[in-house]
């Protein structure tokens, strides 16, 4: 309210001297002074979600529950604790990129098991926590523009094979000089490793991602010997993955040519059949969850429309009595009837 009120006299100044000069500066200050201060919530794509981006805010406030996304993203939050998102456990997106976040609780994100995408880019990210690779649910990891995460990657042991079911994995622009090992990532597509002052890029790392498709390697490769390239490259090619980088005509030279040659070595089919037995597995898993689900699904159907059949049934049945005992009272009594039956009281005696 304060602001508004400060800004109401300077907008009317405006208006009054030069209309047209600061015709734009004024729509930037209209826009500034009908901005959200708070979260707002929104129904989209089937899901509700919290958005909070831009606030300038250094605590997620409280929110309301049930929330599956939550746009916190371009804000001064410096810390997520344990219990800074304990009670959201139904977040499914998770958008904290543009912060400030140096330090991670180690479960900070323990009770997000239903979560997907997780966006931790472009912040301070000091110490990452391993438990982040093992979320059951996490798809999409983003931790592009972390310029200290190298420091903690390099020293961070992460167990292996990782619980989650990454898809996306973003780490460029991270000052990462060597990757860190991973181990089997059966479904993951995207790799996205640019903008790294990469030493040494090890091939056999992606013999264990046997559903890649595209690794961005851009502005990262540029201080890796030639030679020293020739392996990945082969596997790439060998594997049909697209490898991004930001000038090919390296790889067209004579030198690189030149480069000793040699065969792909066995261990590295060994890494991508064990690989895909993973996802096979994680396929099949998938496939039977979903046929119980279908016959479970099918099963209460059934079960819904037997109830449903009964209740009509019963009270049609209801109707029809009702009926029935009705125009047995209504029915005027009948003498020719009670004749009959004199008749045959009669004969019977
Ligand atoms: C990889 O990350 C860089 C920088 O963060 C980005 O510009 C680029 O578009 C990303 N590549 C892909 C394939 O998404
Ligand atoms: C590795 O697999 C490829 C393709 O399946 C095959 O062409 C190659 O001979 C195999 N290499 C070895 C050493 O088994």
């Amino acid at each position: 309210m304060m602001i508004r009120s400060s800004i109401f006299p300077s907008l009317l100044l405006v208006l009054t001297s030069t209309a047209h000069t600061y015709a734009k500066e004024m729509t930037d200050i209209e826009a500034l002074a009908s901005k959200p201060t708070r979260c707002t919530y929104e129904y989209a794509f089937e899901m509700y979600g919290a958005h909070c981006g831009g606030l300038r805010l250094s605590k997620i406030p409280s929110l309301r529950g049930g929330i599956e996304i939550l746009d916190f993203s371009d804000n001064k939050l410096q810390e997520i604790h344990a219990d800074t998102l304990s009670s959201y456990s139904s977040i499914k997106f998770l958008y904290l990129s543009e912060n400030q976040i140096y330090s991670i609780h180690k479960d900070a994100f323990a009770y997000l098991t239903n979560l997907q995408t997780l966006d931790l880019s472009k912040n301070v990210i000091l110490e990452l926590t391993d438990a982040i690779f093992q979320l059951p649910s996490l798809r999409k990891l983003y931790l592009n523009g972390n310029p200290l995460l190298h420091l903690s990657l390099s020293s961070m042991e992460i167990s292996k094979p990782i619980k989650a079911p990454l898809e996306l994995l973003d780490l460029s622009d991270c000052k990462i000089k060597v990757l860190p090992d991973f181990g089997i990532l059966p479904q993951l597509v995207l790799y996205n490793i640019s903008h790294n002052p990469l030493i040494t890029l090890d091939a056999q790392a992606f013999s264990s991602m046997c559903k890649l498709t595209k690794v961005d390697l851009s502005e990262s490769i540029e201080k890796i010997k030639l030679c020293d390239l020739k392996m990945s490259i082969m596997w790439f090619q060998e594997r049909k993955i697209y490898f991004q980088l930001a000038d090919y005509s390296q790889l067209n030279s004579r030198e690189f040519e030149n480069c000793p040659k040699f065969n792909i070595p066995d261990r590295f089919n060994t890494s991508y059949h064990k690989c895909e037995n993973a996802y096979t597995e994680i396929q099949s898993v998938n496939t039977s969850r979903r046929t119980w689900l279908t016959i479970a699904g099918g099963l209460f159907g059934f079960l819904v429309g037997f109830v449903l059949l009964l209740y009509i049934m019963h009270r049609h049945n209801v109707a029809q009595t009702k009926k029935t005992s009705k125009a047995i009272h209504s029915a005027p009594p009948s003498d020719v009837d009670k004749n009959a039956t004199a008749i045959l009281l009669n004969n019977a005696s």
